[in-house]
């Protein structure tokens, strides 16, 4: 999966950014937003030896944002594409799609408010999850308006709740005074019930709407398929204009494959120039999750098994299945070789649950023979060579395999 992402982000001219795992807290607490459910409930925070307090990173935006701003580049004044992949921790109650420690593709992208921009940043991840072969998602996208709309947003939402606000979950209480848009991403079914219908894409400005048209129209053009979703607000703060979280029916309660948008305000929230950015991590634990329901991933598997040989050296010497399998990988065809005294049927069944599918048998009577068999262990067809030409003709039939 990650040899795919890299493949297909240099084609895009992204360029790796890695950030540490831990991190001051303020770095998260500062941006992701002091209501959200991240920084109250989920992350890990601790006092170091020196009694500073740290946190192991939740997500990867503020990092980014951090070191962007650490090392000049607001001041740079052009466009920075970056991507990172690792782990992330959050202390939630794990099940099916929540680990705490789990793996995010992110992107991030600096220095255009274009609407093209966000548009290009979900080709991006369309791209992925096609080269992850990755069917049956919904991208789902709002508006979440401008610095300037989210107080319009936020009494919206205050007015059509306050009737019954009694009746909110005790955090909802909460979340009312401190930042009532947290309640409309509240898991609580009285809360989902009491916000149905909450529409916070009217309250946005006609400049924040317009951006939002033109997003919609040219996904439209690429051919992305989309739905507007005015009721999602995202589980983190820094969202300005466009938000989108890509879902999957076979994931269960935690079906959200990636999320993203664009964050306007962040890199001057943190100290730096207004710049203007967007981005999207990825969950890599429910892409392979939701892999494993779609049916191209069988046929992945396949692929993956035509590239790789095993070489059994039952009854000669395992030190020349070393040497063989050497130049095997010379000629860059990834192979592994028989390290077991044990007979040739244990080697195939062995060879045969690792899913090799070229098996290649030098045993004593091969030897006497001056030849090596080529097993096709899905048809089980095999073939005897002559020595000096196996290794040529195994690449020949690997190339049509
Ligand atoms: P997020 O929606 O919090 O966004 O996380 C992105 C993805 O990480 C989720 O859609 C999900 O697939 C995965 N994920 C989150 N929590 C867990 C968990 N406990 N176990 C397994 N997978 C999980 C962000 O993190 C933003 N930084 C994305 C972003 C980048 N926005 C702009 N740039």
């Amino acid at each position: 999966m990650e040899e795919t992402a890299r493949r297909v982000l240099k084609l895009h001219g992204f360029r790796e950014i890695r950030t540490p795992l831990f991190e001051e807290s303020a770095v998260f607490t500062s941006s992701l937003g002091e209501a959200a459910e991240i920084v109250t409930k989920q992350m890990y925070l601790f006092e170091d030896r020196g009694g500073r307090k740290v946190a192991l990173r939740p997500e990867g935006t503020a990092s980014v944002v951090r070191a962007f701003i650490e090392h000049g580049l607001d001041k740079s004044g052009g466009l920075t594409r970056f991507y990172y992949m690792g782990p992330m921790f959050r202390a939630e109650r794990p099940q099916a799609g929540r680990r705490r420690q789990f793996h995010q593709l992110g992107v991030e992208v600096f220095g255009s408010a274009s609407p093209y921009q966000d548009a290009e940043v979900l080709l991006l991840l369309v791209r992925l999850l096609k080269g992850w072969d990755v069917r049956g998602w919904v991208l789902k996208l709002n508006s979440l308006g401008c610095r300037q709309d989210r107080e319009a947003i936020i009494e919206q939402v205050r007015a059509k709740l306050s009737p019954h606000r009694q009746k909110l979950c005790e955090d909802c209480q909460v979340r009312f005074e401190k930042n009532p848009l947290r309640i409309l991403d509240c898991k609580e079914s009285r809360c989902q019930e009491l916000s149905f219908g909450i529409d916070v894409s009217t309250a946005v400005c006609g400049a924040c709407r317009d951006h939002f048209e033109k997003v919609s129209r040219t996904l439209g053009r690429l051919k992305i398929p989309f739905e507007k979703d005015p009721h999602m607000v995202r589980g983190l703060d820094y969202y300005t204009r466009t938000a989108f979280e890509v879902i999957h029916g076979g994931l269960g309660a935690q079906n959200a494959l990636g999320g993203g948008g664009r964050y306007d305000d962040l890199v001057e929230l943190m100290g730096g120039s207004p710049v203007p950015a967007v981005g999207f991590a990825v969950g890599l634990e429910r892409v392979l999750m939701a892999q494993e329901t779609s049916s191209g991933a069988a046929q992945g598997a396949v692929a993956d098994r035509a590239a790789a040989v095993f070489v059994s050296t039952a009854g000669s010497d395992i030190t020349d299945g070393l040497q063989w399998v050497e130049l095997l990988r010379e000629k860059g065809i990834p192979a592994v070789a028989n390290l077991e005294e044990r007979p040739l049927k244990r080697q195939l069944e062995q060879a045969d649950k690792w899913g090799f599918q070229w098996v290649v048998i030098r045993g004593e009577m091969e030897r006497e023979k001056g030849v090596f068999v080529v097993k096709n262990m899905a048809s089980r067809s095999q073939e005897e060579i002559p020595e000096k030409m196996w290794l040529n003709v195994l690449q020949k039939r690997l190339n049509r395999s």
